[in-house]
């Protein structure tokens, strides 16, 4: 099914009680004239992830959120993946943090379980979900390859950035400022084929 496109001065709920993907979500939105509402704004309620992949787990989000508001939603569901681990964390990303949502503690998970593999490769993945409340919905993937360091470095951005050195990079996401983070991650990548398709020129 093909969604209506986003038109400039629309509401648009966006569907993530995460903080650190939402003020980057709304800094990819700014210039684009469109009047964002959180999720948490509106007081709904965060559905259960129960997927087993990044897509359907953003269509749970984007579809419960239009439905919720009455509104479009876009919603991202996201994750970091390590190729000795198979894909591990993955869709997992978030619950490797436990309810502490402990950072800090799920990068020493991930480097225990790496060990001394020779195979540092890891990879961000993104995929945002464009719901409208009538139940059409359109995905878009963003994906940026790189690698593990050890120990973390940066005090920048949130979650597993600091694990994190994209392929060509110097810095890892976490030692980024949050404009050079948030224009060149996974997240932007999926974004910029959501503004092709969504909100063309
Ligand atoms: P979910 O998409 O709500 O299931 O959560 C995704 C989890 O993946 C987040 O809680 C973070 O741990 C991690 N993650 C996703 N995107 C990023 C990012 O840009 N930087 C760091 N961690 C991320």
């Amino acid at each position: 099914m093909s969604l209506v496109r986003l038109q400039r001065g629309e509401r648009l709920v966006l569907a993530t009680h995460n903080t650190g993907k939402l003020r980057e979500i709304v800094m990819l939105l700014a210039p684009h004239g469109i009047e964002v509402v959180s999720a948490g704004d509106l007081g709904l309620p965060e559905p259960d992830e129960t997927a087993p992949d990044f897509l359907g787990n953003a269509r749970i989000k984007a579809l419960a959120a239009a439905a919720a508001a009455g509104l479009p939603a876009l919603a991202d569901d996201s994750g970091f993946c390590v190729a000795a681990l198979a894909g591990v964390p993955g869709v997992h990303s978030a619950r490797w943090a436990g309810p502490a949502k402990d950072f800090t503690a799920a990068m020493a998970r991930v480097n225990h379980a790496m060990g001394d593999a020779t195979d540092r490769r890891a990879w961000f993945t993104s995929v945002l979900c464009l719901a409208n409340p009538g139940g059409e919905t359109a995905s878009f993937l963003g994906r940026v390859e790189g690698h593990t360091v050890w120990p973390p470095r940066g005090h920048a951005g949130f979650g597993y950035d600091p694990l994190f050195q994209p392929a060509g990079a110097m810095r890892t996401y976490g030692e980024m400022t949050s404009i050079e983070k948030t224009t060149t991650s996974h997240r932007a990548r999926a974004f910029e084929a959501f503004l092709a398709a969504m909100m063309p020129a």
